[in-house]
């Protein structure tokens, strides 16, 4: 009887310890998308690309097309494989593109939108839909036009760059700090094992947002206290870039679905 009970005293306090360690929140993400499943047959980012996939086959606009015929890079409507080759260089805008910038391109060239008619509501669940054609393909982008190369270099620089009041900059938080903790969360290895790239756009269940990477890094820019680069201009793509270079073969999970 005593030993049972000193067991049970052991197992309690053991479970009181497992409890004090932060879970990892790529786990605890695992386990809250299991149990929605479960519970509801559907993933609220599930609803999103279902969005996107009206939104893209719909014609709309002056032009009262679809986005069938836009070519994100492997041939006009091949969505599958697209999105984990981007951020890469289009002949038809001379520019380097990641998947928010090449669908507002699309919105207006094909459809005939006026930039400033491309929501942010519109892009984001479109974002949610292509990337989902490339659900576990590895990220494989290239820097092989000279405009690759110079956003490539653009995107290091920025990364490692330090400014503001205190001296920080991407590399502080996501290399320096990683697994130190900002609140609830620990800093992503961005670089390393966590290969950001392969896991955005994402839904953060913790506050039901859809984010597509653009939002994230212009949250970061927030975050050091800086002006947030506009969507769709250089320096999001560049960042995007860098990274999804350094996660080349990693597996795509996407839509990411993160705390
Ligand atoms: C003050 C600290 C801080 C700085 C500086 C910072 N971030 Fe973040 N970043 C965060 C926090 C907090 C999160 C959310 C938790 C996490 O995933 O790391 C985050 C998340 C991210 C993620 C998603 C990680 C993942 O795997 O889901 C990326 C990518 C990212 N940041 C890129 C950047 C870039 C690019 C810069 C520079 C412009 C930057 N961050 C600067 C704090 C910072």
């Amino acid at each position: 009887m005593r030993w049972t009970g000193l067991a049970l005293l052991l197992l309690s306090l053991l479970g009181v310890l497992a409890q004090s360690v932060p879970e990892d929140p790529r786990d605890e993400a695992k386990r809250q998308k299991q149990l929605l499943l479960q519970t509801s047959g559907i993933l609220p980012s599930d609803l999103i690309v279902e969005q996107g996939k009206d939104l893209f086959y719909t014609k709309r606009g002056p032009r009262g097309v679809s986005l069938e015929g836009c070519d994100f890079g492997l041939g006009a409507g091949v969505l599958q494989g697209a999105s984990v080759q981007l951020p890469r260089y289009f002949a038809d805008t001379g520019k380097v593109e990641d998947l928010d910038s090449r669908i507002r391109t699309c919105m207006t060239q094909l459809q005939g939108f006026k930039p400033e008619e491309v929501k942010r509501s519109e892009v984001v669940p479109l974002a949610f839909f292509i990337a989902a054609q490339s659900d576990g393909l590895p990220i494989q982008v290239r820097i092989a036009a000279p405009a690759e190369r110079e956003m490539y270099e653009l995107g290091q620089k920025l990364f490692y760059a330090r400014s503001g009041a205190r001296d920080m900059g991407c590399a502080t938080c996501h290399v320096s700090y990683v697994n130190r903790r900002s609140g609830v969360l620990p800093f992503s290895d961005v670089l390393g094992k966590d290969a950001s790239m392969s896991h955005w756009p994402a839904y953060r269940y913790s506050n039901d947002q859809a984010w597509t990477m653009e939002d994230r890094i212009r949250a970061c820019y927030g975050n050091l206290g800086h002006p947030q680069p506009d969507f769709y201009s250089p320096v999001p793509i560049a960042l995007q870039l860098f990274m999804a270079y350094q996660a080349n073969q990693a597996k795509a999970e996407l839509p990411g679905f993160l705390r």
